[in-house]
C-alpha cells in the first residue's frame, strides 16, 4: 500500500539555539502529561514539562461527562471490557482494554488521594451515571458536568508540589531528535516569552513522553480547544513512527448547534444528559432511537450521529433537537451547571426549550502506535492520552474511557521506562526536507476535510480532498509563525487520514464509507498503519488485531 503521498521530514532549522536536559521530557499537560510527570518522580527521574500554551490549556479541562471505571459492587472489570469491546466494533487490541479495565479503579482511587473531589451519592459512595454504550452505570463525575476541570486541577497541584518537575510554559514542540543509532534523544522547541530560552531550542532526554492530545481542528468544528493541533502525531510522524487508526475519527452525536457559519471550538452537550433521561427529536418532534439501537438513546456514539445525519438528511434540516426538559430546574442547575450556563448565555433555557444539537469532531481514536507499555515503534519515545493508539478504542471510543486510558497508560509508561535500556547520545541534525503550509491555508483544509473526510466519506469524496490537500502542500513561508508550524502538522495528518480512509473500503465504527456501506471482517479487521521514510514517502500496511476478542459481536 505504497503511494506517492509525501510528507517533509522537518519543520525547523537544523540547529537549534539552546538546549537544557532532563531525565524525562514530557510534552503536554492535559491528564496524560501531568500524570505521566507524576509518575516518572515515583521512579525517582528527574522531569521537564513543556506545553505550548498556559498549562490548564488542552481538551482534558473541558471534558463534561466524567471517567468510566468499574467502581460499585455491581460491576466488573470484565462487563467493562466487553462494553469497550462492543463499542470498538472488533478493532479494540483486547490487551490494552484488559489493562485500561484492570488498572482503571485504582487509578481513579490514586486521583482521589492526590485531592480530585468526585459526586457522592446519598450513601456516600462515589456516584455513578450511565453513558452511551455502557451497560451500568460507571462514570463517576466530578462538579456534576465538570470532571475534566477538577482532574486536571487536582493533577496540576500535585505538579506543582514537585520540585523535581520543571514546567515550561509556551514552548511549542516542533521535531523529535534522534541520534545515530535512531533513538529519540530530544525535541526542538520554539519558546515564546520565557527570557533566557525565547526562540528555537532543544530539551534533551533519552526519554520522550508524548501526551500532546488530539486533532480536532484539523475539521472546521470540533469540540476540542484551539491547542488541538495534532503535533505529537505529526511529529512522530515526520521521525519515521508507526501511526494506526486515523481513519477513526468520533463525531459527539449532540455538539449544540449554533448556526451554519460556526467554526472551531463548539460547546458540548455532555452524553450524560441523555444518560439522566434527555432524548432526541426530529424536526416533527418525534423521538428518532427508539428501534434504530436496542439502547435507543444511549447508542454507542457511532450509531447516535449516523442515525441523527440519516435524520437531517432525510430531513434537509441542519440540527435536531435534544429535549431534556423533562430532567427539570433541580437535576440542570445540580448535574449539569456548566452545560445549563453553556446555554443559557447563548438564549438557551434547557428547562423550558429544546437544544439545538448536530453532531461534531470530538476525538481521535488513532494517533502514534504504542504497546501495551506505551512503547512507540522508535526507541526512547512513548505516548499516552488521546495521542497515542494503545488499540483501547479500535474504530469507535465508549464514552468517557479517554481520560481513564490517560491515566492508566501514563503510569504502564513507568514500566517501560525501567525496564528500557536507555542510553544518552548526543542527537544529530535532522535532516531530510522541509516545507510550510501557511496558517492563512488553514480554513481552505478545514473545509476540505469538513466536506470530503467527514462524518460520510466515499472514494470519490476522499479522492478529492486528496487533491485539494496536495494544492496546499508545501507553499512555502519564509519566518514561520506558530499557527504556520501547527497547520502544517494539521495538513500532515489530514493527508494521513485521507489516505487510510480512502484505502478501507468498509463502514465500520466511527468511519461510514457511503460506497462501502457495510463491515468486512474477512479483509478489513486490522489496524492500518502508516509511516514515513527518509524520503518523506509514506507507507501503509496493515496489522493485526492484537488478542482474541471475543464476544465484540
Ligand atoms: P489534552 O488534555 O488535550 O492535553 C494536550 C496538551 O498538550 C495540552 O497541554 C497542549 O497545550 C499540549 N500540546 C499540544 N501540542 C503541543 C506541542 N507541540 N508542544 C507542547 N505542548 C503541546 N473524555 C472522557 O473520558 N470523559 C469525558 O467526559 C470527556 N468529555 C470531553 C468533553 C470535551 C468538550 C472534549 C473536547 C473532550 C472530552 N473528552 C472526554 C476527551 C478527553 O477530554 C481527552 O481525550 C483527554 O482529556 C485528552 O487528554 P490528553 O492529556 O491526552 O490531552
Ligand atoms: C460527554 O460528556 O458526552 C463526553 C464524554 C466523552 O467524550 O467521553
Amino acid at each position: 500500500m505504497n503511494g506517492s503521498t509525501w510528507i517533509p521530514r522537518r519543520l525547523t532549522a537544523p540547529e537549534p539555539g539552546w538546549s537544557a536536559r532532563a531525565d524525562v521530557i514530557v510534552i503536554g499537560s492535559g491528564v496524560a502529561g501531568l500524570t505521566a510527570a507524576l509518575r516518572a518522580r515515583d521512579i525517582g527521574r528527574t522531569v521537564l514539562l513543556v506545553t505550548k500554551a498556559q498549562v490548564n490549556e488542552g481538551s482534558t479541562r473541558w471534558a463534561q461527562g466524567g471517567i468510566a471505571a468499574a467502581l460499585s459492587e455491581e460491576d466488573s472489570p470484565d462487563e467493562h471490557l466487553h462494553d469497550t469491546l462492543v463499542a470498538g466494533v472488533g478493532l479494540c487490541d483486547e490487551d490494552s482494554v484488559r489493562a485500561l479495565v484492570t488498572e482503571g479503579p485504582a487509578a481513579v482511587r490514586e486521583l482521589i488521594a492526590i485531592g480530585a473531589h468526585f459526586d457522592m451519592d446519598p450513601s456516600g459512595a462515589i456516584a455513578l451515571t450511565r453513558e452511551g454504550g455502557h451497560l451500568r452505570n460507571r462514570i463517576a463525575h466530578a462538579g456534576g458536568d465538570a470532571t475534566g476541570a477538577e482532574i486536571s486541577r487536582a493533577v496540576m497541584a500535585a505538579v506543582q508540589l514537585d520540585p523535581g518537575i520543571v514546567v515550561l510554559e509556551n514552548a511549542l514542540a516542533l521535531d523529535l531528535l534522534l541520534d545515530e543509532t535512531g533513538a529519540a534523544q530530544g525535541v526542538t522547541l520554539h519558546v515564546m516569552g520565557s527570557g533566557q530560552r525565547d526562540g528555537i531550542g532543544a530539551a534533551l532526554a533519552p526519554a520522550i513522553i508524548l501526551a500532546t492530545g488530539g486533532f480536532g481542528q484539523v475539521f472546521g468544528q470540533t469540540t476540542n480547544p484551539y491547542v488541538s493541533t495534532g503535533d505529537g502525531v505529526a511529529l512522530a510522524l515526520r521521525a519515521g513512527a508507526r501511526i494506526a487508526d486515523m481513519e477513526f475519527v468520533q463525531f459527539h452525536p449532540t455538539v449544540m448547534w449554533l448556526g451554519p457559519h460556526a467554526q472551531g471550538q463548539q460547546p458540548l452537550v455532555s452524553e450524560a444528559v441523555r444518560g439522566e433521561g434527555a432524548v432526541l427529536l426530529d424536526s416533527a418532534g418525534t423521538p428518532f432511537m427508539t428501534g434504530v439501537h436496542p439502547l435507543a438513546d444511549l447508542a454507542p456514539r457511532d450509531v447516535v450521529a449516523k442515525a441523527i445525519m440519516r435524520r437531517m438528511r432525510e430531513e434537509g434540516t441542519a440540527h435536531v433537537w435534544l429535549d431534556g426538559r423533562m430532567l427539570g430546574a433541580d437535576t440542570w442547575f445540580q448535574r449539569f451547571p456548566t452545560i445549563l450556563d453553556s446555554c443559557r448565555s447563548r438564549g438557551i433555557d434547557p428547562v423550558t426549550d429544546l437544544i439545538p444539537v448536530a453532531p461534531a469532531q470530538h476525538y481521535v481514536s488513532g494517533g502514534v502506535r504504542t504497546d501495551i507499555w506505551g512503547r512507540a515503534s522508535i526507541p526512547g519515545l512513548y505516548a499516552c492520552g488521546e495521542v497515542a493508539c494503545t488499540g483501547v478504542h479500535g474504530a469507535n471510543r465508549l464514552a468517557s474511557n479517554s481520560l481513564l486510558e490517560g491515566l492508566v497508560f501514563a503510569r504502564r509508561i513507568m514500566t517501560a521506562l525501567e525496564e528500557d535500556e536507555l542510553t544518552v547520545r548526543e542527537p544529530v541534525a535532522p535532516s531530510g526536507p522541509s516545507g510550510l503550509v501557511p496558517h492563512a491555508l488553514r480554513r481552505s483544509m478545514q473545509q476540505v476535510m469538513d466536506l470530503d473526510a467527514g462524518v460520510l466519506r466515499s472514494a470519490e469524496s476522499l479522492s478529492v480532498a486528496t487533491g485539494e490537500l496536495a494544492l496546499l502542500a508545501d507553499v512555502g513561508g519564509s519566518s514561520p509563525s506558530t499557527e504556520d508550524w501547527e497547520t502544517t502538522n494539521l495538513h500532515q495528518i489530514a493527508t494521513v487520514l485521507v489516505r487510510q480512509a480512502l484505502l478501507r473500503t468498509e463502514t465500520r465504527g466511527s468511519h461510514w464509507r457511503e460506497d462501502y456501506p457495510e463491515r468486512d471482517d474477512e479483509r478489513w479487521r486490522v489496524h492500518l498503519v502508516s509511516m514515513v521514510d527518509e524520503h518523506g514517502q509514506v507507507h501503509t500496511v496493515q496489522e493485526p488485531v492484537r488478542g482474541t476478542a471475543q464476544g465484540w459481536e
